[in-house]
Order: structure tokens, then C-alpha cells, then sequence
């Protein structure tokens, strides 16, 4: 065992748990299910006597945003009831947990980028059970930082860059959406910032708990990101689809989306001196990787 004990991640296959364990530190441990249940109280407590972690970093949740509107007790007992667990067991050890949210939190209706203090209103039962984690986090553990995060894509697991590249191999022409606005974030820069931000609150004297947001800078829509992933994928002869663009009240999906998925960085940047680098660097990586893997 480390001396300190290790950063612990509970999560494994996901995107943001394999760009954690992808970040080249060998003080990353990932807990998947197996090991690190967020539904199972006893073995996340297990978990913890057993490795003695120095922080916990929370990448793991029920994230399926359209079956969350059908499995609302499972999207609760993973985003409200884990968290909390989590949170207790942070408290009681003395390690502070660092938890992820997302801007479905949010209603969408506000017309600039979400600040970190901004008022909640979530649309859907995803939203609402990652906001019932926000809370219980809080309430639980005073040495806490929650980052919210959106539209987030990589190499890794399923995303909307994959999505778009299996779809392209199988249509002429593919409808999104076109009046969602975010701000795109690779993957592995975010694992990068958190990891970063991991090291800065075990430093003697850090007091700065709280919310955060952390994204990418440049915004885009759905369909000109479909259309900024195609163009990457046919410099280097992968597949690529024309891009109709749709609204969403002509889309509908189980569960509503913000339009406006927008979370502005600024906090973090001030108190943990974080930018992410340009997202398209990522996207092109991202494009070049998963394209090679279907050869
Ligand atoms: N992707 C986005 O655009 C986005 C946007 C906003 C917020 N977020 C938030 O970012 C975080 C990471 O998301 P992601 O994109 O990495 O999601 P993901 O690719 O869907 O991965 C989900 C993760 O949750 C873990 N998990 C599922 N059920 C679990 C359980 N019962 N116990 C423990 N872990 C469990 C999975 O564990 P295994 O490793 O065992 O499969 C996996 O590592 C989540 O909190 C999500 O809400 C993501």
C-alpha cells in the first residue's frame, strides 16, 4: 500500500474512471462495481478500511439520462444514496471527497454560462437525483468539493463522439439537434484538472470546499460538433455522415435536456489556477482513436 494511501476512484470502465486511471499516476486506484458498489453500503465501507485511501474522487453514478425517467429508484440509490454513503464515510475517516455533478442540474433557461452559486431547477429524474447527491454530499461531508461537468467526450466507453462515428457507418444522413448549446470537455484533460485539483485540497490550510464547475471554453451546438467530429474523421479516411440540424421540440426524447448546458469556469480557475486546454485537440485524438479501433 502507498504510503499515504491512494486516490481512490470509484468507477472503472466509465469514461472519466479510465482517463482517471489512463492520467499515468500510479497513486490512482479505480473501484469498479465489483469492488466498490454504490448501491451496497457495506462493501464502499469495506472498500475504504481496506485501502485507506488519502481522498475519494466519485466518477461513478447511474448516467443513462433517458432510462433514468423509467429506473427513478435506481438513479436515486446511485446518485443520492451512494453519494451519501460516500460523504458519511469521507467524514468519518477525515479525507475530503471530491464528487461529480453535471449541468442537468440546471433548467437551460438562463441565457449566459452557469455559475457555480447559480439556482437549480432540474428537468428530468437524472438531474434531479445528481442535485439530491450535490445536497447530501454536502450535508455530510465538510471537506467536500463537487465539480460539475457536461458534455463530456473521449476515446473511452460510450459518448457522443463515438455515437456519431457508429452511427455515420451505418446512415447517409443523421438529424441532431441544433439548439442545445454546451461546452464541449475532453475527457482525459478533465481527469488531468481533477487530479490536479485532488492534490491542491490535501495541501495543510486548503478551505476553499464547495461547488465547482469545470468545461471546456469553446461553446458549440449538438449538430456543429456532429459536423466538427465528421470533418476530423474524413482527413484520415473514417466514416463521416451529412448533419441535418433539428430542433429539439422536433426531437423529442424521454427526458427533457437544458438547451443551455453552458457552466462557466471561472471559480475554478480563480481558486485552482485550472484552464482545460483546446477541446478540439481532444476531439481529433478522440476521432483518431476510435476510428483506428474499428479497423
Ligand atoms: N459524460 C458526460 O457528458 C457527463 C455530463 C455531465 C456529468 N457527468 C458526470 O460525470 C461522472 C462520470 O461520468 P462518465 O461519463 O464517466 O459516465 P459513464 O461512462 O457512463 O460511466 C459510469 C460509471 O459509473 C459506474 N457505476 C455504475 N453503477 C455503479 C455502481 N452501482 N457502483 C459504482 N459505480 C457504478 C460505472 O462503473 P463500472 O466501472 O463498474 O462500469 C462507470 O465507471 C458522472 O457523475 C456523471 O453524472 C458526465
Amino acid at each position: 500500500m502507498l504510503e499515504a494511501g491512494p486516490v481512490l476512484v470509484i468507477g472503472r470502465n466509465g469514461q472519466l474512471a479510465q482517463s482517471l486511471n489512463a492520467a499515468g499516476r500510479d497513486d490512482v486506484m479505480c473501484a469498479g462495481r465489483p469492488e466498490g458498489d454504490l448501491a451496497d453500503p457495506g462493501k464502499l465501507a469495506d472498500l475504504v478500511a481496506r485501502l485507506r485511501p488519502r481522498i475519494i474522487l466519485n466518477a461513478g453514478g447511474f448516467t443513462k439520462v433517458d432510462p433514468a425517467e423509467t429506473q427513478n429508484e435506481e438513479a436515486f440509490a446511485l446518485n443520492r444514496d451512494g453519494p451519501a454513503t460516500l460523504a458519511r464515510l469521507c467524514a468519518s475517516a477525515n479525507i475530503p471527497l471530491i464528487h461529480i455533478s453535471t449541468d442537468c442540474v440546471f433548467d437551460g433557461r438562463k441565457p449566459g454560462p452557469y455559475v457555480a452559486d447559480d439556482a437549480t431547477a432540474p428537468l428530468n429524474v437524472y438531474g434531479r437525483s445528481k442535485r439530491a447527491g450535490e445536497e447530501a454530499v454536502a450535508a455530510f461531508c465538510r471537506k467536500h468539493v463537487i465539480v460539475r461537468v457536461s458534455w463530456v467526450f473521449s476515446e473511452y466507453a460510450d459518448n457522443f463522439v463515438r455515437t456519431m462515428l457508429k452511427l455515420a457507418g451505418q446512415r447517409d444522413e443523421i438529424s441532431v439537434v441544433c439548439d442545445q448549446i454546451g461546452y464541449p470537455t475532453y475527457c482525459p484533460d478533465l481527469a488531468a484538472a481533477l487530479l490536479q485539483i485532488a492534490d491542491q485540497v490535501l495541501k495543510p490550510g486548503f478551505d476553499s470546499w464547495g461547488m465547482y464547475h469545470l468545461a471546456g471554453r469553446e461553446e458549440m451546438d449538438r449538430a456543429s460538433m456532429a459536423q466538427a467530429i465528421f470533418s476530423e474523421s474524413r482527413t484520415i479516411g473514417g466514416p463521416s455522415a451529412r448533419v441535418k440540424p433539428v430542433l429539439t421540440s422536433d426531437y423529442p426524447t424521454p427526458a427533457e435536456r437544458p438547451l443551455n448546458a453552458r457552466l462557466d469556469s471561472g471559480k475554478a480557475e480563480d481558486v485552482f489556477g485550472l484552464t482545460l486546454p483546446d477541446w478540439r485537440t481532444g476531439l481529433q485524438n478522440s476521432v483518431r482513436i476510435i476510428v483506428a479501433e474499428s479497423h
